[in-house]
């Protein structure tokens, strides 16, 4: 069981007097990280894999370790596997410009993606002329697997889907997606920017390909995050960036690069936020993902149970809140979302976010809303009275 009460006091942002619900845009940030951050600068503050000084050394052997932490977390064989990326966005972004797309070939994807995880494959149509398929939901965000089987045939190189909508937080199953996917020899990239932080994730068992994640919605600094690469992908998946750091050998004419991961690190990377992100994924295991899970269901059945019941409030994504993660959408009659977080901030002292969260096919497609909708979104330090909070705050500007 997860002890809040603890939790909380490693964040002492938290005693500034507003109640957060916006984690699925960026979480906060515990103490232990912030410190293991400062730790760096203050104590072997100098460039990785470049030098045979002390700092140097410190701080290579630092910057591995946490390559391992972060491998770990998420079940990947080695540190071989895991890029080191400043977020999602750039992960997704590395396997798009890696692949040598063909105008035969076939990119899958879903309504319900954020726009990294689309508008890049529409630039790939834009560029190579490769198709690329939209897979509809329900309008809860739910899929039929059906719909993959038809979508997805002997021509697809790549399907491309959230583990978790950070739209309608619901929870996609990507294992059987992946299943499909490989039947026809396709490669499956997952969008883990919701899924990584909040549910337990072992690339193994789910079978993916390809796994970007964001370090600073799980407890990292930002300009922090990672992309898994299996085994049998990491040959041929190209860099984004070659330069300093990524090669064993220069010539005149020619170069050679390095093994994995250093290929994809180029220049000098992001040190003190990579030491950090290993640091938030100790954070998370001492606590526990199994108990992140599960409080994480009991904020999203008080958010939802309190929402439904409000007159005027609609809410979007699964009615059952084991579908999903600690994150709901709604919208207040017709009252501009911008509007109703923009009050929750000013009178309530609740951080939420409104607009369009990044993902306007769904909210055209599936709701045809042109302002969007307001979020709130839980993680582990968040309360039920929080979540009673913005229930009875919704509940008065409702009856405005
Ligand atoms: N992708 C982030 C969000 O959903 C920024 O808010």
């Amino acid at each position: 069981m997860l002890d809040v009460k603890a939790i909380r006091e490693d964040f002492p942002i938290l005693n500034k007097g507003i109640m957060y619900l916006d984690s699925a845009a960026s979480s906060l940030t515990p103490e232990q990280v912030v410190l293991k951050e400062m730790e760096f600068y203050r104590e072997y503050r100098a460039n990785v894999e470049r030098g045979v000084h002390r700092f140097s050394q410190e701080a290579s052997e630092e910057y591995e370790n946490s390559h391992e932490e972060v491998a770990r977390f998420i079940g990947a064989p080695s540190k071989s596997n895991v890029a080191m990326t400043k977020n999602t966005t750039e992960g997704i972004n590395l396997v798009a410009n890696s692949v040598d797309w063909k105008k035969t070939d076939k990119i899958v994807t879903t309504v319900i993606e954020h726009h990294s995880n689309f508008i890049t494959w529409l630039r790939v149509r834009q560029r190579h002329g490769t198709d690329v398929e939209v897979v509809r939901s329900s309008t809860e965000g739910l899929f039929d697997l059906a719909d993959f089987e038809k979508a997805i045939d002997d021509n697809t190189r790549l399907v491309a889907v959230t583990h978790v909508s950070n739209v309608l937080g619901c929870i996609v199953p990507v294992k059987e997606i992946i299943e499909i996917a490989h039947e026809h020899g396709a490669k499956v990239l997952v969008d883990g920017a919701q899924g990584v932080p909040h549910i337990k994730t072992d690339v193994i068992d789910m079978g993916v390909d390809f796994l970007a994640f964001s370090g600073h919605k799980m407890l990292g600094p930002t300009g922090s995050g990672g992309l898994y690469i299996a085994d049998a992908e990491l040959a041929t998946t190209e860099p984004l960036c070659i330069g300093g750091g990524t090669i064993v050998d220069v010539s005149i004419d020619d170069y050679v690069l390095a093994v994995p991961p250093m290929k994809y690190e180029a220049g000098t990377p992001s040190i003190a936020q990579v030491i950090g992100l290993g640091e938030a994924c100790r954070y998370l295991n001492r606590v526990g993902m199994h108990n992140i899970e599960e409080w994480d269901l009991t904020l999203a059945n008080r958010l939802l149970d309190g929402l439904k019941d409000i007159d005027g409030v609609e809410i979007y994504g699964p009615k059952d809140p084991k579908q999903r993660v600690g994150l709901a959408t709604f919208n207040i009659k017709d009252m501009n979302p911008h509007d109703v977080a923009l009050t929750l901030d000013l009178e309530y002292d609740i951080a939420t976010r409104s607009g369009h969260h990044c993902a306007l096919p769904l909210m055209k497609e599936l709701y045809n809303l042109n302002s969007g909708n307001v979020r709130a979104s839980t993680y582990l330090y968040n309360t039920l009275e929080e979540i009673d909070a913005l229930i009875d705050a919704v509940t008065e500007i409702a009856k405005d």
